[in-house]
């Protein structure tokens, strides 16, 4: 996606190099357009080199300072703030491609129950994150904490593409009001996003295995997959230097309101189980819990959980070993797979 990630899958605005030969025998004699088509195709070389150089950046950080990091230590906070400003994919969705879909591939991607609750989460992750970062004070954690939001808002542009280039009607949009507190907003969506990650990570590779989705539509939410990542990998980290520098008396206060978080997201996700939002508008929502079905690929509950845990190592793996990895949802998941068969 963008001119620079437009390429591949479905680059835009850059000429085909097969395209051009063909061009190139039905004007032998012309060198201007010889020269063009060259000169395009060179183009689209450069372009689909600075994709994949964009796309490898992304997944692949390690701070040049050698040596162990303190948890917590103005080191760490440098860190964890770098990885996720230097790892930024700079793609942009107005130019992606929506790859033409066959009739049926059409019916999969349009009938999946996902589309409003996908657009609202990123709508709402946007607004939380952007007024938390307005309360930072530290300039590169904040930088970090805007650019974070920003993804958030991207998402939500990359969706809204979709929905428009394969017709999916959607709910009318709810306005996205600042929260009044805003840690609390911060730590919903964090949290909420190192849930469901950790479940899109395996539903996602599952779908590109089953061949449920076109290849080129796979290859193209790609990097959105893997910039939740790069924010839970941020977050986690973010969580343990802030309890570490709060003054021992507020320590309690905030394990208390972690908990709360929680406990919230718990009743929410329950709530989209049942078929109803947290505001108690109906949803045709038990997506999570049947997911794998969905997606064309009956797995046991244990194999989908054994994808999750693969892929979510898989998608950390290339990141600075001393920064902290998000812990308690692969926890909690490989608690509940000595159950599951
Ligand atoms: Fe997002
Ligand atoms: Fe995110």
């Amino acid at each position: 996606m963008s001119e620079l990630y437009a390429t591949p899958p479905r680059h835009v605005g850059a000429a085909d190099p097969d395209a051009s030969h063909a061009g190139v025998t039905a004007v032998t004699t012309n060198s201007a357009e010889d020269a063009i088509a060259r000169a395009a195709a060179v183009a689209d070389t450069i372009a689909r080199t600075a994709v994949e150089q964009a796309d490898h950046a992304m997944r692949h950080w390690t701070d040049p300072t050698p040596g162990p990091v303190r948890i917590g230590s103005a080191q760490h906070l440098r860190m964890f703030s770098n990885m996720l400003l230097q790892t930024h994919n700079p793609y942009k969705p107005a130019v992606i491609e929506w790859p033409k879909l066959s009739p049926d591939a059409l019916r999969r991607v349009t009938s999946l129950p996902i589309w409003d609750i996908a657009v609202q989460t990123e709508g709402r992750a946007s607004i939380r994150v952007k007024t938390f970062a307005g309360t930072v004070t530290d300039p590169l954690l904040r930088d970090a904490l805007d650019m974070n939001g920003g993804e958030e808002a991207r998402h939500k542009v990359v969706l809204s593409k979709l929905v428009e280039a394969y017709g999916i009607a959607l709910a009318p949009e709810p306005d996205y009001p600042p929260p009044d507190d805003p840690e609390w907003g911060w730590l919903v969506t964090g949290y909420s996003e190192c849930i469901d990650s950790f479940f899109a990570f395996g539903l996602f590779a599952m779908a590109k295995r089953s061949g449920y989705f076109p290849t080129e539509l796979v290859e193209t939410f790609e990097p959105v997959i893997q910039e939740e990542g790069r924010h839970i990998l941020f977050f986690v980290n973010w969580a343990a230097w802030y309890r570490c520098n709060l003054p021992w008396w507020r320590r309690p206060l905030f394990a208390l309101k972690v908990a709360r978080v929680w406990a919230f997201l718990v009743w929410e996700r329950i709530g989209i189980a049942r078929g109803i939002d947290a505001d108690g508008a109906a949803q045709d929502a038990n997506f999570t819990m049947n997911g794998s079905e969905a997606l064309g690929d009956s797995q046991s509950p244990g194999a989908m959980i054994d994808l999750c845990l693969a892929e979510n190592d898989r998608r950390m793996a290339g990141y600075d070993a001393r920064l902290l990895r998000p812990e308690t949802v692969p926890r909690l998941a490989r608690l509940a797979r000595r159950f599951l068969r």
